[in-house]
């Protein structure tokens, strides 16, 4: 059996519908804080138990019979863990410790981890390899790091591997652009929809290494299956390729058939300034390619929040539609 925590969210979702696709069963992990129900309608064969990381009872009830664990469960924010830091903490660092206690007494035989690239700060231009020093900005890279280190220890004090795979900037169809924390192609794609002006945080020159979300799933796949790895092995995933927000901003633009200018607002403590991701490493040990050329996979994460905001639309007018019952005249 396999475990997905964090299985109901945006990256976990798309994860649990690959496993799906492939045959496997899997079981969800998740307390649908900002995961929903709907992102895992219609996957078969998938066992959803709704329950918090910091719940470490309920953590090793759901490791009974699995064999790999996939952990994406978070507080995946890096303005929140400023806003709400022992929260996030409980969540990120000590949920990450309870995940490795669990996995080791169910006897798991692998724990992949989705770590993040805030792990390294700061990075300048260069490209930066997994071998640089970390150098977390922000509680919620802090937290991350601790993550790494827990899941790392476990594993060698009780013989189950892990790999902790860093991410840099995913994006995708599901991903909420409804939180003030959401990731900034989410929240583009809908205001851009909209019609409505985009404000960047800051002069908007800092860039990001854009993956999409289909080849982060094939990171995960291949780290969870490839035999050889070596325990604590780290890895960026992403596509070697950092674009700017201004870029960022002006692709979309193009898609929607043009838009203003963005304005421009303060920049926000802890942001990275410069991401750039070295890939080498993913791609000599696991045979990782990015596969997802970045416009068609901007073009096809903005088709889904068309039809998100059709059917949103829909309900509206049926709601207004439909006369109320039980009304006095
Ligand atoms: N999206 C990115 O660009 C990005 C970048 C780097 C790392 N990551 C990491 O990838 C993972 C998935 O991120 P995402 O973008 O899919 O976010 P998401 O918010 O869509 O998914 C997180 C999931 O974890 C669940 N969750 C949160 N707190 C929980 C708790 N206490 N117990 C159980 N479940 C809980 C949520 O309900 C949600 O389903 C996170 O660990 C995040 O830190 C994401």
């Amino acid at each position: 059996m396999i475990l997905v925590t964090g299985g109901a969210g945006f990256i976990g979702s798309h994860l649990v519908a690959d496993l799906v696709a492939s045959g496997q069963a899997a079981r969800v992990f998740d307390d649908l804080s900002s995961g929903k129900r709907e992102n895992l309608a219609g996957l078969r064969g998938v066992e959803l138990v709704e329950a918090s990381l910091v719940d470490a009872a309920a953590l090793e009830r759901a490791c009974a019979g699995v064999t790999t664990i996939y952990h994406l469960a978070a507080c995946p924010s890096v303005p929140k863990s400023f806003d709400e830091p022992a929260f996030c903490h409980a969540v990120n660092a000590t949920g990450t410790l309870h995940v490795a206690m669990a996995a080791a007494r169910a006897k798991v035989r692998r724990v992949v981890f989705a770590s993040s690239c805030a792990i390294y700060g700061n990075t300048g231009d260069v490209a930066v390899a997994e071998t640089r020093p970390p150098q977390p900005k922000s509680p919620y890279a802090a937290q991350k790091l601790l993550g790494e280190h827990y899941l790392n220890d476990y594993g060698a004090a009780h013989g189950f591997t892990t790999v902790s795979l860093r991410f840099f900037n995913v994006f995708g169809p599901r991903q909420d652009p409804s939180s003030p924390y959401s990731g900034v192609i989410s929240i583009f794609c809908e205001r851009l929809l909209r019609g409505e002006a985009i404000t960047i945080h800051g002069d908007g020159r800092q860039t990001r290494d854009f993956v999409a979300v289909a080849d982060v799933v094939q990171a995960l796949r291949l780290a969870a299956k490839e035999p050889g790895v070596v325990h604590g092995s780290v890895w960026n995933v992403a596509t070697g390729r950092s674009r700017t927000l201004l870029e960022l901003h002006a692709a979309l633009a193009a898609l929607v058939g043009g838009a203003p200018p963005p304005c421009h607002g303060p920049a926000r403590a802890g942001d990275i300034v410069r991401s750039a991701a070295d890939i080498t490493a993913i791609q000599t040990n696991l045979g990782y390619r990015p596969r997802v050329g970045f416009t068609d996979a901007l073009a096809s994460t903005l088709d889904w929040y068309r039809m998100r905001a059709a059917a949103v639309a829909q309900a509206v007018d049926k709601r207004g539609a439909t006369p109320r019952s039980g009304g006095k005249a």
